[in-house]
């Protein structure tokens, strides 16, 4: 059985995926956030388990679902928007893997992209922005100096985005990828240090992103298969 990690979208319910709400509409159990709108929480099966986390820390959170995932559950845990933006899903994923138990990620159309498209903001546009700047104001106390930098488009010209992120004084060691066709069947995805990315990276197709900074590494601990591959960026 499966725990499920699963973007609910910005708040409307319409914006759940298809995918999403198919796995609402069958699971045991839901654990859903605050911010998960009330129709989507209605729409799990009448005998299903519905577990709020409001009143839950983070690590009760992941304790609760390794048991109902150890219980053999079909578990699906609704994170507003995406679950990897702001959405503690890595921690959660971490914590099942752990513990020996699936975990699969649906994503969610996250607030990033969709709250400025709603309210008629354009995050990018020609001659006015090329880039995009997200950061969190909550304050947690700890202090993290680490940045991800996401560029789109760069599969064609990686050399030189590689080039001129070197330049703007990222570090030529940091774990890189580029993900080509994600989502899809035939996603591919290629991990290196910055600056043998171009390299390692030479045979793929777009469409693609290419992704910098330190959660790269994160996906060995994330996705099981590759629990073995943790000597892929040393060096
Ligand atoms: C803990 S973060 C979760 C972000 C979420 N994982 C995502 O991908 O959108 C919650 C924050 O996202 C932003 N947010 C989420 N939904 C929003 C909405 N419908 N309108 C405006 N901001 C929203 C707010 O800044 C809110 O405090």
């Amino acid at each position: 059985m499966t725990v499920w990690l699963v973007g609910a979208g910005p708040g409307d319910p319409g914006l759940i995926t298809a995918k999403g709400l198919e796995l609402v509409r069958s699971c045991d159990a839901l654990v859903y956030d605050r911010l998960v709108s009330r129709e989507l929480v209605d729409e799990a099966p009448e005998d299903a388990l519905r577990i709020a986390r409001e009143e839950l820390s983070q690590n009760e959170i992941d304790d609760l679902l390794v048991t109902l995932g150890r219980e053999g559950l079909e578990v699906v845990r609704l994170k507003g928007g995406d679950p990897f933006v702001f959405g503690r899903g890595g921690e959660e994923a971490i914590a099942l893997v752990k513990a020996g138990i699936d975990v699969q990620v649906v994503p969610g159309v996250s607030s990033i992209a969709a709250v400025p498209a709603a309210a008629g903001i354009p995050l990018t546009h020609r001659g006015v922005a090329d880039r995009v700047r997200i950061f969190t104001g909550h304050g947690s106390g700890e202090h993290v100096e680490g940045e991800t930098i996401v560029v789109f488009m760069g599969l064609q010209n990686l050399p030189r985005v590689v080039e001129s992120l070197l330049a703007d004084g990222v570090a030529p060691g940091t774990p890189a990828a580029v993900v080509s066709r994600g989502t899809l069947p035939e996603q591919e995805v290629v991990v290196a240090r910055l600056h043998e990315l171009p390299q390692a990276a030479a045979e793929l197709d777009g469409p693609a992103l290419v992704i910098v900074g330190e959660v790269v590494a994160m996906r060995e601990r994330i996705v099981p298969a590759l629990r073995n591959q943790l000597g892929l960026l040393a060096g």
